[in-house]
């Protein structure tokens, strides 16, 4: 791209140290450094970390410049590299831009939605049978347990019942030993000879085979499931060519990853965050004991979605201060020019939605939990590219429809059976890993409601 010679140099954050940049106070503060990289630079600031340059862009209008940018400018597979060993080689972010699109918009049928009534069965019935050692009262550790019933929904809708009833243990064993690979070194050279790349590449092995005997299972009996796992079987690229088993095992990885402590860390702060603020929780428990009145059991269509709208406010409240993904990262291909500022190839491009979300421009008192701020008479998402908690654009999140499905689900059947108070641990966010959810205890006190079938 022909650089304009207008376009503005991005203002480069003070305080680098020679040879580390800024990485140190990137590792101990990540979030306090993004904001100040926003109040100290503006719209597009830059700060470095060793050899590379990472250039902040803040504000709906540099939001939408990045996301609307074509791959071939502004690349996410370099940015997400460390995945690649993880989801397999010729899957995802190891494709060239045409055919990572193929592959990601083989996903959308199975996102669609006549599907969701299926997922919101599965969705309940697990949500149900996890809460049946929970007895009458108690004390939980939210996070813990969202994390763990994700788990079991995402890979029973995605990966299918197969999974879920016969291959549970080994599938725990194998996905917990491919999350653990997952370790920052990962970004500089994601195939150092370490114990955690070894057991990472064994286990992303083993899964293929599994997907593997699967398929193999699903052809010769003629049984199809309404899973992801299904839909994958039956597409196809343009060129008339099928995903192999390999490509299947890595999308459907690609899927559980994406989806699952994401969901699982914003169920958990959604609960949280009605116990902290009090003042809406009433008002959401008396919307699901209208739309499910005692004798009827949460289950979630699009009707009853639609009917959930504070619960739904409550579940993006809770997203807009805790967005899971707090950084979005893509590579500039070439120099190039981007809302009027010039980003020099190699480049990281990033967005924060962390700090999208704090910016008091857009959103009356940010750091306040208030969940009517999405009632239509102050619509603060309203905004293009103001609320991004699922992305925007060319890679916004394909599976939003259903982590809403599913975590207001889960929030459903929990306010509906139980009475909740906070335990009194600290609530903070945990930036220890790639998704953040709350600091963990995060314990509350539960007693059986009433009619809390
Ligand atoms: C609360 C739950 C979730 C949150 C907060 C979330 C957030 C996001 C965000 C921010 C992105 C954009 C990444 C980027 O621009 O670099 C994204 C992409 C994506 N998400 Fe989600 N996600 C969630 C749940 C799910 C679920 C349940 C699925 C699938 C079952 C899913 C599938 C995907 C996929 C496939 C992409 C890549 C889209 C592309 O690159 O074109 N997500 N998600």
């Amino acid at each position: 791209m022909n650089v304009p010679a207008t376009a503005k140099a991005p203002v480069p954050l003070k305080g680098g140290w020679p040879l580390l940049g800024h990485t140190v106070p990137f590792v101990r503060d990540t979030l306090g450094l993004l904001e100040r990289t926003h109040d100290e630079c503006g719209m597009v600031g830059t700060f470095r970390l060793v050899n590379k340059d990472i250039a902040l862009f803040s504000g709906p209008a540099a939001h939408e410049a990045v996301f609307r940018a074509p791959d071939e400018q502004l690349s996410p597979n370099a940015a997400y590299k460390m995945m690649v060993p993880v989801f397999g080689k010729g899957v995802v972010y190891d494709c060239e831009p045409a055919r990572m699109g193929e592959q990601l918009g083989m996903l959308r049928p199975a996102l669609q939605g006549r599907r969701m009534k299926f997922y919101g069965d599965i969705v309940a019935a697990e949500t149900r049978q996890a809460l049946e050692p929970w007895g009458d009262d108690g004390v939980a550790d939210l996070y813990g347990f969202a994390q763990q019933l994700t788990n079991y929904t995402s890979s029973h809708c995605l990966l299918g019942t197969e999974f879920r009833n016969e291959m549970s243990a080994e599938f725990a064993q194998v996905y917990h030993d491919l999350e653990r690979g997952i370790v920052p070194v990962g970004y500089i050279h994601p195939y150092l000879p370490i114990p955690a790349f070894k057991r990472r590449d064994r286990a992303r092995a083993r899964l293929g085979e599994m997907v593997g005997e699967i398929v193999a299972r699903r052809r010769a009996s003629g049984f199809r499931g309404e899973d992801f796992l299904q839909t994958l079987m039956e597409s196809a690229y343009a060129d008339g060519s099928r995903l192999t088993d390999h490509e299947i095992a890595g999308m459907l990885i690609a899927a559980m990853f994406a989806g699952h402590h994401t969901s699982g860390s914003t169920t958990a702060w959604t609960i949280l965050e009605l116990l902290r603020d009090g003042r809406f929780l009433a008002e959401v428990v008396e919307e699901i004991d209208r739309v499910f009145p005692p004798g009827e059991e949460v289950s979630l269509d699009l009707k009853t979605m639609r009917e959930l709208e504070k619960t739904e406010w409550a579940v993006k409240e809770a997203l807009r201060l805790h967005p899971p993904l707090f950084i979005l990262l893509r590579e500039a291909q070439e120099d190039l020019e981007l809302a009027g500022y010039r980003i020099r190839k190699g480049t990281w491009v990033a967005v924060s939605p962390w700090v999208a979300h704090r910016d008091s421009e857009v959103f009356r008192d940010a750091t306040t939990y208030d969940p009517r701020r999405f009632d239509e008479t102050r619509a603060e998402d309203a905004q293009p590219f103001a609320y991004i908690a699922f992305g925007g654009g060319r890679h916004k999140c394909l599976g939003n429809a259903f982590a809403l499905l599913q975590i207001k689900t889960i929030v459903a059947i929990l306010l509906r059976q139980y009475r909740f108070e906070l335990y009194g641990d600290e609530l903070a966010d945990d930036f220890g890993s790639l998704v953040i959810g709350p600091k963990m205890p995060c314990r509350v006190r539960y007693t059986r409601r009433e009619h809390g079938a």
